[in-house]
């Protein structure tokens, strides 16, 4: 697994500078509308966004429906670049391993990880633990980068990822696949009810 120091360097470096791409705008707002819909004719949700890097999906968000934006992420230089905005932004340097679930909902709370899971072997299980216990939330949204031509890793670990997700017997709400023709990348989003 790759130490909080290498991705500090790697945002100081630019490496992740494609996630401000237009391409990449197709997932975020796929992200973006399922939280939505989650909120329709309920009251607004906290979003946790675990492996939230420099909080893309803010710019999405709607802030009459989100009362508060929990950043969390492994690296402090990717969480410098979360803005402030119309919504309430909070920022917590943990990894998805040890993150504690704080601070503590000021609404109902949605997960939100998005291309983070596949980093740690164990990312699947510890979403589980979130979900259902630390971090007190009823929904969980997770994309993944499908697997392409010429990527055999992209493949392997999407496949293992959704297989894990199978495997903790969350109920699927809904799932999406939308697809950047011009980067030609796709992305697998679904959420989730945690209980
Ligand atoms: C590819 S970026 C995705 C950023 C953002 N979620 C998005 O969808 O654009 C991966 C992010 O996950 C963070 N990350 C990697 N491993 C992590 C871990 N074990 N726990 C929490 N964050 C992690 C990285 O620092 C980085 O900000």
């Amino acid at each position: 697994m790759k130490s909080a120091a290498s991705w500090d360097a790697e945002f100081r470096a630019g490496k992740y500078a494609f996630l401000r791409k237009p391409s990449e705008r197709a997932r975020l707002g796929a992200i973006a509308a399922m939280i939505d819909r989650s909120t329709r004719m309920r009251r607004p949700v906290e979003i946790a966004d675990i492996g939230s890097g420099e909080g893309l999906l803010l710019d999405f968000l709607d802030p009459g429906r989100v009362e508060r934006y929990v950043a969390i992420d492994i690296s402090r230089e990717a969480l410098r670049g979360v803005p402030d905005g119309e919504i309430a932004v909070r920022r917590v340097r943990a990894g998805l391993h040890e993150w504690d679930g704080r601070p503590a909902p000021v609404a109902r709370r949605i997960l939100v990880a998005s291309e983070v899971l596949y980093y740690h072997p164990l990312g699947v299980q510890h979403l589980k633990m979130l979900g259902e216990r630390l971090g007190g939330a009823s929904e969980a949204i997770v994309s993944c980068v499908a697997g392409k031509a010429g990527k055999p890793n992209w493949t392997h670990s999407a496949n293992r990822l959704w297989r894990g997700m199978r495997g903790i017997g969350w109920r699927r709400i809904e799932a999406v696949r939308v697809r950047d023709a011009e980067a030609d990348l796709s992305w697998d989003i679904a959420r989730y009810a945690t209980a």
